[in-house]
């Protein structure tokens, strides 16, 4: 079938659905066709479907880990540190995973910490971010002993550096500055333009420093940067570092800044057929046609990054989880329109919401191996939103009524994503490593949903 027969390259959901093994550089291999069914790791992911029901999000632990470990090696020339972006997919046993590793974590709510906290990490290994930050969440940071507050206006280093005094600390502070640079992804999540709620202005920030060492509660530790997500080429984290580079090393030899964090954002392959029909902002990227590797990006940024003598902070998300996890959903009807045939699954945007926020393109494969004929549908949850799709006009291998499927490269922003939109409680969450599987949340029930809520009048 078309779909799955173009190389991939590394960290690849396409990768998933080929035969062929894994060679070295393309990283793991860890969703695949074994005896005509679908398997991640070791474990058939039919018999999870008809075990745990659908919707369910698998993980594969082996895959998580050898993302995380790739990229410390890619980037084993330069004195560094991973910080995990909490938010791509918060799971305790995700975290937990990743703490054994000896990841840091980027975090962006109070919320997160605890997470962290109770995941056996460490706060002191903890950046935190967010253009919003309240009091609450100041004081609780302070309290646990974070590595350092990632500020995004000279408002909240005032905040911090009152809450900070009230409670006789010194917080540890570092601005995220905007670079004004394109990221080349979708609007939504791109982050470093001058337009975006982000960050302070790269032609304000060394003004913003000299004020802010000024104040007696905070210290001023580093300098931090993130100019979007999804990102598939080297181009603009390079634009990026290299503009910003320079003002991190004024900044060191000003105030003593002790690390620069360069963001997350390194994208992963969604689309590995890469077909007409993509949107504007992926077009724009089609010139590299190959996606960025993890490789290619260390090489790429290492050089510049070196010269500032700083500890280099990276905070990725997607990268370590995307690719690691899929959604599986069970075909319920078929409905042949008179424009189009709809399989209707039992996933909706509730569940997964990339496809609808994001035009984000998710991989369908059924569980059984396909036989080779296919056609044109529109694959839809039971939400009632028109925007409740998984794809449109796509030729899919053939499926029916009672099928599972998945939809590839979930891992990130997929559960975390998920609400109770519709009363629909939220799927369960499934860890796979080797032949073992094990539920690191269980479903949602409609009593759970109901639990904390009152009918008063
Ligand atoms: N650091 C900061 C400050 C961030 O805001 C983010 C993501 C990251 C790191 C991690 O970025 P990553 O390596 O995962 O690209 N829900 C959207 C993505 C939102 C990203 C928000 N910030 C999606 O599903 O595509």
């Amino acid at each position: 079938m078309r779909l799955f027969h173009k190389p991939s390259s590394q960290n690849c959901a396409l990768r998933a659905c080929t035969l062929r093994p894994a060679s070295a550089d393309e990283g793991m291999h860890s969703f695949h066709y074994q005896n005509g069914s679908l398997h991640c790791e070791d474990v058939d992911l039919a018999g999870l479907a008809d075990e745990h029901g659908t919707p369910a999000y698998v993980y594969s632990a082996t895959t998580i880990r050898d993302h995380y470990r790739r990229l410390d090696q890619a980037l084993a020339g330069l004195d560094h540190g991973i910080e995990y972006a909490v938010k791509a997919n918060s799971n305790l046993s995700v975290l937990k995973l990743l703490v054994d590793e000896g990841s840091g974590f980027d975090i962006v709510s109070g919320g997160e910490l605890r997470r962290v906290i109770e995941a056996g990490g460490d706060p002191g290994k903890c950046t935190f971010a967010g253009v919003g930050k309240t009091r609450e969440e100041i004081e609780y940071a302070i309290n646990k002993g974070i590595y350092c507050f990632n500020a995004e206006s000279e408002e909240e280093v005032v905040f911090i550096d009152k809450v900070a005094g009230e409670m006789g600390k010194v917080a540890p502070v570092a601005f995220r500055v905007n670079p004004n640079v394109d990221a080349k992804t979708h609007k939504y999540i791109s982050t470093g333009k001058s337009e975006n709620k982000f960050g302070v202005d790269f032609s304000v920030i060394d003004a913003a420093y000299e004020r802010a060492s000024k104040l007696s509660n905070i210290s001023l530790r580093g300098l931090q940067m993130h100019i979007g997500s999804q990102l598939t080429s080297l181009q603009p984290f390079l634009e990026a570092v290299e503009k910003v580079t320079p003002l991190a090393i004024r900044l060191k030899s000003a105030y003593g800044i002790e690390f620069f964090s360069i963001g997350g954002g390194v994208g992963i392959v969604y689309d590995p057929a890469l077909k007409s029909g993509k949107p504007e902002w992926w077009a724009a990227q089609e010139e590299e046609h190959k996606p960025l590797t993890i490789e290619q990006y260390a090489e790429g940024v290492m050089p510049v990054l070196k010269e500032s003598g700083l500890k280099i902070l990276l905070e990725p998300g997607r990268y370590i989880v995307g690719n690691a996890g899929v959604l599986l959903t069970r075909c319920l009807y078929e409905k042949k329109g008179s424009a189009k045939t709809f399989r209707i699954v039992d996933a909706g945007m509730n569940d997964l919401i990339r496809p609808a926020l994001y035009e984000g393109h998710h991989e369908i494969v059924p569980l059984s191996e396909p036989a080779g004929s296919s056609s044109a549908v529109d694959v839809v949850g039971p939400v009632c939103e028109t925007g409740d799709f998984f794809c449109q006009d796509r030729e899919l291998p053939d499926f029916a009524p009672g099928d599972a499927i998945a939809l590839l490269s979930a891992g990130a922003y997929g559960f975390v994503m998920a609400s109770n939109y519709n009363s629909r409680g939220l799927p369960v969450e499934i860890l796979v490593e080797g032949s073992e599987a094990k539920v690191i949340r269980p479903r949602q029930t409609m009593d759970d949903i109901l639990a904390s809520e009152k009918a008063v009048l």
